[in-house]
């Protein structure tokens, strides 16, 4: 312990001293939603948590209070660059401070087992050890700014059907060699002060109340000295949660800690040390960050102010991965010759974009800059034609552009409680009301206001949300009814499709009133007081045979045409799994017939997980952009004009069908989810099904080409050295994999073992330093680690399929 963890270790020792049983169990669980109490009698603040991981959201969960949102955490992930998830981190720590946050829920470190896993988007890696790294870059940063972080999901919460039950049935081994590994490398290198028990059981017990692997092997083991806190109302029990080693029970005020807590003390049920040593644990964590009367905090100067916006789109290009880039006539498809090329951008993603994922990893950025308006900005007047080609989905969205809407809350006797502005058609008061509104006298809310259309023709309006609705557009009551929920994840009707209750004929320009009365069903027993609906609207739908038509004629008449297709919402979300990889809608079609009638056509995919992409061979290019973050259109510019070149490196395999996946089953059977893989997952699964993907773990290119000209290695330090064979300047992730030469034990064939990124100079030759840690060489066998001796193979190349160099190394 260092001299500062010492004092602020005693200021900890002394506060706790002064504390009754009473104030120890109500500080082990929120106050509200978000925020644990303040106990002013030993000087401790209220601390405030909030999600992650790619905002800040804040308290509120709305528009008004609007945060960064940067690209999804696969296209951090993509860059293979922990320095630059670092500088994500402080750029997050400070957007924490900003809106009075102490602790960000984030990040999400679970694996890609599944491509169908619905939260996909929002962890980093099919592999362990990138996610690991990468994790490692996230939490440092955010730490630098002396805001903390909660790892989740702590562990094997790698999908979400029956997320709050399901038990997960993982060998021992599969636990130590790939899901426990970046939790366990991220406690040692980079310390968080948090980590987030998961909702789902592993073999047999539920995370939240999981001895073994929290106190046994995070705390015992690993030396982890943060706060435990369980995800929002995971905790389902007193005695099992406290003596497992959860610290703090989210959200409350009702739930599990508290007087429960105190009686199960006093019943003897409860030792009174094991509460002892969550306090000391919440204690230490409001220390750090500042909160604790007394206690020096971890950082008292925070890191140089970030541009927030500028980091948002220099993610985005290092994210993006270039998959395909062939030859069109004398040059590659991809960068644009901006001065001599007319360009027909299609599809609706480019237009609507789809920057972030959904679910609580949901932010409101102040402004986004779309592909059509990145685009736009950056070609000469005139270069540009956009068609809306093919949508997603037909799905009506939150009643957005041209409306002007307020809420009013009232009484059951129809009293006006409050009011409140409303950025958009959807409400999400989730915790947290408006200013004077008491949850309990709240009965109706009523969305008000106008409506402006930019086109004429039949407008379709819905409802989003459970409960009585009243739906009326000028003099047209659309609907008057009721909503029942119907799924058993109460998020569904949050985050699920709106249902659309009519169609009303609108004039361009002409004004009309709108107005929503709700009567929110209240679940009794609820932990969160949730007041959450959505007004929700389309614009005038077109013949889809039309827009396909539009779209196919302006790519003739351009020199390229740029296709964005996209996922939705309603199929990368949390709350539910996806059930195929198909874009939706008929955006395959979309992308056969406008490259049937411009070869040089550019596909830009906006999806933060794999999809399958039944034309990847017809079409020149092939750019990923996963979920962009705010900034998606100015860095995809930038990008397809080479102003900067595509980053991105493949951290999940991506496969030509969901068919070929040798591991994607994501519905338990009867509760239960076998792992049966065991430690086959990713390329590592792949590999020993003998099936090709469509595109490799690690695959991607920049703008410029490289040599691989040697490798040489003293012992596990190994030299790469590659030059830059093109005409610009590049970077390349130089990627070092470990295979063992004839082997002993039922292992995968390879896995990654180290990177590094390089940049050089078109002709320059550089060095990649990368050193294979121990633990590579290791697997876990019968209750430890054991180091696997003999004869392996180092390969350093450019993907998991192209392995250029190879060294020897004997492990003795
Ligand atoms: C999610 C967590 C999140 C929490 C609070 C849960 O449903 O699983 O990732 O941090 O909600 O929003």
């Amino acid at each position: 312990m260092s001299p500062a963890d010492e004092t602020r270790e005693e200021a900890v020792t002394a506060a706790l001293g002064k504390l009754d049983l009473p104030a120890k169990a109500r500080l082990l669980m929120g106050q509200d939603m978000w925020s644990l109490p303040a106990l002013p009698e030993i000087g401790l603040r209220s601390l405030v948590m909030s999600d992650g991981p790619i905002g800040v959201r804040g308290i509120h969960w709305t528009a008004d209070d609007p945060s960064i949102a940067l690209p999804s955490p696969t296209a951090l992930a993509a860059s293979w660059d922990p320095e630059l998830a670092r500088r994500a981190g402080r750029l997050l720590a400070q957007e924490a401070r900003r809106k009075a946050v102490h602790v960000l829920l984030a990040p999400t470190v679970n694996l890609h087992r599944s491509p169908l896993g619905g939260r996909h988007f929002e962890s980093y890696s099919e592999d362990p050890y990138l996610t690991g790294r990468i994790g490692t870059g996230y939490v440092s940063g955010v730490q630098d700014g002396g805001i903390g972080t909660t790892v989740k999901h702590f562990v094997a919460n790698d999908a979400e059907t029956e997320r709050f039950t399901v038990n997960n049935v993982v060998s021992a081994r599969a636990l130590r060699e790939l899901y426990l590994a970046p939790f366990e490398a991220m406690v040692r290198d980079a310390g968080p002060w948090g980590v987030m028990a998961a909702y789902n059981k592993v073999n047999g017990t539920t995370m939240t109340e999981h001895g073994e692997l929290l106190n046994g092997i995070l705390r015992g083991e690993w030396g982890f000295d943060g706060i435990v806190v369980s995800d929002w109302t995971a905790a389902r029990s007193t005695v099992g949660t406290i003596t497992a080693g959860l610290d703090v029970a989210m959200p409350g005020p009702q739930g599990v800690y508290g007087d429960a807590l105190v009686e199960a003390v006093r019943n003897g049920d409860v030792d009174e040390s094991a509460v002892d040593a969550a306090v000391r644990n919440v204690l230490r964590l409001a220390a750090r960050i500042g909160l604790l009367d007394g206690a020096e905090p971890v950082v008292t100067t925070p890191p140089e102010q970030i541009d927030g916006v500028a980091l948002a789109r220099e993610i985005a290009s290092r994210g993006f991965v270039l998959v395909r880039n062939e030859t069109v006539g004398q040059r590659p498809a991809l960068p644009l010759d901006a001065a001599r090329t007319t360009v027909a951008l299609s599809g609706l993603a480019a237009r609507d974009a789809r920057i972030l994922g959904g679910g609580s990893a949901t932010v409101f950025p102040a402004s986004v800059v779309s592909p059509l308006d990145g685009l736009t900005a950056a070609l000469p007047d005139g270069a540009l034609t956009y068609s809306i080609g093919a949508a997603p989905s037909d799905d009506l969205g939150a009643a957005d552009r041209g409306f002007d809407l307020r809420a009013r809350v009232f009484d059951a006797d129809g009293a006006l409680l409050g009011e409140s502005s409303l950025p958009n058609g959807m409400v999400n008061w989730l915790g947290e009301l408006p200013e004077g509104i008491d949850y309990d006298a709240l009965h109706t809310v009523e969305v008000h206001g106008t409506f402006t259309p930019e086109e004429s023709g039949a407008h379709a309006f819905g409802t989003k949300g459970i409960g009585d609705f009243r739906l009326a557009v000028g003099d047209t009551v659309l609907f008057d009814g009721a909503e029942t929920l119907t799924g058993a994840d109460p998020f569904d009707a949050f985050f699920g499709t709106p249902t659309e209750r009519g169609t009303v004929e609108l004039t361009a320009g002409t004004r009309v009133e709108v107005t929503m009365t709700h009567t929110p069903m209240k679940f009794a027993g609820m932990p969160i007081q949730a007041i959450l609906f959505t007004l929700a609207h389309g614009e005038p739908r077109r013949d889809p045979d039309d827009l396909i038509a539009e779209a196919v004629e302006a790519a003739r008449a351009a020199d390229v045409a740029v296709v964005v297709v996209a996922t939705t919402e309603q199929v990368e979300s949390e709350g539910f799994d996806r059930t195929s990889l198909k874009l939706p809608g008929r955006q395959d079609e979309l992308v056969s017939r406008v490259v049937a009638a411009n070869p040089n056509t550019i596909v830009v995919v906006n999806a933060g997980s794999p999809v399958e992409m039944p034309w990847r061979n017809e079409v020149p290019a092939i750019l990923l952009t996963w979920f962009p973050g705010q900034e998606a259109g100015a860095a995809l510019a930038e990008v397809l004009l080479g102003v900067t070149e595509p980053g991105g490196r493949l951290p999940t395999t991506w496969p030509a069908t969901l068919a070929d996946c040798p591991v994607s089953e994501v519905t338990p059977t009867d509760g239960e989810l076998v792992y049966r893989e065991d430690v086959f997952i990713g390329y590592r699964a792949w590999e020993r099904a003998g099936t090709t993907p469509a595109f490799p773990f690690g695959h991607g290119s920049g703008y410029t080409t490289w040599d691989y000209e040697s490798i040489a290695n003293e012992g596990t330090a190994v030299t790469v050295r590659l030059r830059n064979t093109g005409a610009r300047r590049g970077g390349e992730v130089v990627q070092v994999y470990l295979a063992p030469v004839a082997d002993s034990v039922v292992r995968p064939a390879r896995w990654l073992t180290g990177f590094a990124r390089v940049e050089a100079e078109p002709g320059e030759t550089v060095e990649a330093q990368i050193r294979i840690p121990d633990r590579a060489f290791e697997i876990w066998d019968d209750g430890g680690w054991r180091k696997v001796l003999g004869a392996y193979e180092i390969e350093a190349g450019h993907s998991f399929a192209e392995r250029l160099l190879s060294t020897r190394y004997d492990a003795n």
